[in-house]
């Protein structure tokens, strides 16, 4: 009784004096010493040293991503900075923090330029959608588009105005750590989601304090380090780099990006931040592209270790002609440079290149006039974790999940019964998040439990089986999960043996992807292949949830159990979103942007690979010397573009007819089963004969429908020169006559297919 009266009076008491929330005092103050009327007035004005500075970009004195040289200690930087020899930081973060550093910027230096601020903000900032690999499997790119505006959002009311994302490296290999952060394996695919990515972020307007300046990253080629070992050496032919790898990088420009970020990677034996091919050549030169270039993380001074520059000077001269305009923490732009123009080794014309592109962005991001437009303490206060963002995590996270298997309709749950669900990830709340989610808060992801325990008339228990032994950190390399403790599992076998139903959710911890999280295997980490044939020994009568931050090998899963979902790290809504797709208020309809092996053994696996002179497709399964493994078949266990609904879905009268422009293919596709759905309908092509081999199929549109139970839809596709034609090894585009296949279907492996004859003859220069 006593604790109720207290709680009343404080109720009406914060009635009383509470009301509207509260609005804090902004304190911002701008008293810029010099004034200008625009870049070019403000570059004469300026002096190398201060050009030189706006090519710099410091850590914030926290937070570390990387190693540091010891000279960058913080007094160095807050020496740095006051004398206007900083352009940009990254890592620092929050009104407050934001607003002390650029205070300093706007007050203490001689002309007062205004600094921006960069931070990874690669899946949401505070409130984490699910990861970009994960958000690729929806296939829709308005939800994307959505999902990078509310990041922005809640970035922006943190004091950001530029994130280091998207990430749109292509990669085929499932063991480098990075595919999490990506789109996967396909540069059509990947082209579009960059694009709608770069919107999302920036928005029509990057003077809108809402909206963050993007970065297209890592230019180029990082996502074929060999072996899937990060930070490793990539050799890429013309035609790959071409038609795979810079396709998406060429979307960002399209879409109006703002900076470009290079990479740690040598491309045929070039670091890419002294890539005079790469950065001046295509970027600056063949795509005209106008904004700024920023190092990777001390990737300027790593081209000692590379062996392509014999000391920091020599590192710094060839960054600089390559067409690196901002050095993010080598200190090394803003130690030498100024020596390099003296001794006539840098032309003047480059500093103030690169100068201008690093001015115009903070023009166009409106800080010339207000260098605290992201500094509110009232927006900070009301955006950041709103209710807005979660809804919108969470949609996200629903369309981000791929059904791989439903045998027996073991999805979604329909009776009311007994049902335990065991797995080390049951009740996790960290490892959801995913990994590159610096400023989202450990264990804030709703758990698997917290999302079922809502659904009450379902009898639930919840065993983790077997633990993770270590709740793995960004910067701590200790992502093991538990390798030898198995005391849980024979209470969860006994549990199992009780229930009318298990599911089992197993995976990787969301550490154990990412950045420098290479890994030779594929398999489910630690005991959790023993704990699921355990269960199964006992119950087969299994749903297994797989969260990962890349394809695993599931083959076991595949042949022992009936249902199988993909639910890789869907971030802060993760259990909400698996909970109503499990009880089937929601039908899942995402498509894989990767494919998934049978064997890691398989690495690099891809959907549009070459043919070759011996395809494994032999019709000879008894002769021995065509291109495949003695020991496992070619194909992906689940292919690129597959994943299955809780309806069905039937493609028919599929035709393709010329027009003037090119062809349209069109097909209808009809939702046979019981529920309403989405299905995502796909378009491949193959040039049968052409002067550069091309894949046996190549993405080439796509549309995703919504069809009731019973309803059909027509849907048609425009091929035009654009979908036809291809790079060659020196990037001349061609478009030849003969003969292409044209497919349509649900997935790459499941098409309806016709053959047409191309005949107008067209070379483009
Ligand atoms: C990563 C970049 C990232 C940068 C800043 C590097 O280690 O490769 O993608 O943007 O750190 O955090």
């Amino acid at each position: 009784m006593g604790r109720i009266i207290i709680l009343s009076a404080l109720a009406i008491a914060c009635l009383i004096s509470c009301g509207a929330p509260k609005k804090i005092e902004n304190k911002n103050t701008i008293t810029s010493p010099v004034k200008y009327k625009n870049v070019e007035d403000l570059l004469k004005k300026m002096t190398l040293d201060e050009k030189i500075g706006q090519m710099n970009q410091y850590n914030g004195f926290w937070n570390v991503t990387g190693p540091s040289p010891k000279d960058g200690d913080a007094a160095k930087k807050y020496e740095n900075l006051r004398s206007g020899l900083v352009g940009s930081m990254l890592n620092v973060r929050g009104v407050e923090q934001v607003r002390k550093v650029q205070e300093i910027a706007v007050n203490e230096t001689r002309l007062g330029i205004p600094l921006i601020f960069g931070f990874d903000v690669i899946h949401g900032y505070q409130t984490i959608s699910p990861i970009p690999l994960a958000e690729s499997a929806s296939w829709d790119m308005e939800a994307i588009k959505l999902s990078a505006k509310m990041a922005a959002k809640e970035a922006a009311a943190s004091g950001l105005n530029w994130t280091f994302a998207p990430m749109v490296d292509i990669s085929r290999d499932a063991r480098w750590g990075r595919v999490m952060e990506g789109a996967g394996e396909d540069p059509y695919l990947g082209s579009a989601i960059a694009a709608a990515r770069v919107k999302g972020f920036q928005g029509d307007d990057l003077s809108d304090p809402s909206t963050l300046a993007a970065c297209a990253k890592h230019f180029a080629g990082y996502g074929f380090a060999e072996g899937g070992r990060d930070y490793n050496t990539s050799v890429i032919s013309g035609e790959i780099l071409h038609n795979v790898v810079l396709p998406p990088f060429k979307a960002c420009v399209d879409a109006g990006v703002s900076t470009f970020m290079n990479g740690f990677n040598e491309m045929n034996g070039v670091p890419v931040t002294g890539h005079i091919k790469l950065q001046r050549e295509i970027l600056k030169g063949l795509w005209g592209y106008e904004g700024m270039i920023v190092s990777d993380w001390g990737s300027i001074g790593e081209m000692k270790a590379h062996g392509f520059a014999a000391d920091d000077k020599e590192a710094g001269l060839k960054a600089v002609l390559a067409g690196s305009d901002m050095d993010m923490e080598s200190y090394i732009y803003v130690k030498h440079l100024k020596t390099l123009v003296e001794e006539g080794k840098v032309d003047m014309a480059l500093i103030d290149d690169a100068a201008r592109r690093i001015l115009n962005l903070k023009q166009e991001l409106g800080l010339f006039e207000d260098p605290f437009k992201y500094c509110d303490l009232n927006r900070e206060a009301q955006v950041i974790g709103s209710d807005e963002l979660k809804m919108a995590a969470r949609d996200m996270a629903r369309k981000s999940v791929v059904l791989l298997k439903n045998e027996n309709a073991g999805l979604p749950i329909k009776d009311k019964k007994s049902i335990a669900v065991i797995g080390p990830h049951v009740s996790e709340k960290n490892s959801p998040l995913g990994s590159w989610r610096i400023a989202g808060k450990d264990n804030t992801a709703i758990s698997v439990e917290e999302g079922l325990t809502k659904y009450k008339d379902v009898d639930w228990s919840f065993l983790q089986g077997v633990q993770l032994t270590t709740a793995p950190t960004n910067f701590v390399f200790e992502t093991k999960i538990n390798e030898d403790d198995r005391t849980g599992i024979d209470e969860a076998v006994a549990k199992a043996k009780e229930v009318d139903q298990v599911i089992m959710v197993l995976g990787e911890h969301g550490f154990q992807s990412g950045e420098a999280r290479s890994r030779t295997s594929l398999d489910l980490p630690g005991l959790q292949q023993e704990l699921l044939e355990a269960v199964h020994a006992v119950n087969p009568n299994i749903v297994l949830i797989v969260m990962s931050g890349r394809p695993l090998d599931l083959s076991w899963a595949d042949e022992n159990i009936p249902t199988i979902v993909q639910a890789w790290h869907l971030g802060t809504e993760s259990g909400n979103a698996l909970a109503e797709i499990i009880m089937g208020e929601y039908n899942p309809s995402g498509k894989l942007p990767m494919s998934f092996p049978r064997s890691v053994g398989q690495m690099p696996l891809y959907y549009n690979y070459k043919n070759t002179g011996r395809p494994s497709q032999h019709p000879d399964p008894n002769l021995v010397f065509w291109s495949h493994y003695i020991d496992e078949e070619n194909s992906a266990l689940y292919p690129f573009g597959h994943g299955e609904s809780y309806t069905s879905f039937e493609y028919s009268n599929f035709t393709v007819s010329q027009n003037n422009t090119g062809y349209l293919a069109s097909v209808t596709v009809s939702n046979t089963g019981q529920m309403d759905g989405e299905e995502v309908t796909q378009l491949y092509i193959r040039d049968l004969a052409a002067s550069i081999n091309r894949p046996v199929q190549e993405l080439k549109g796509f549309e995703k429908t919504m069809l009731k139970s019973g309803e059909s839809k027509t849907i048609t596709f425009s091929l035009t020169d654009k979908e036809l034609g291809f790079y060659d090894n020196e990037g001349n585009y061609h478009v030849e006559d003969g003969e292409f296949d044209i497919m349509v279907g649900g997935s790459s492996a499941k098409v309806l297919k016709k053959t047409i004859e191309r005949a107008t003859t067209s070379l483009k220069p």
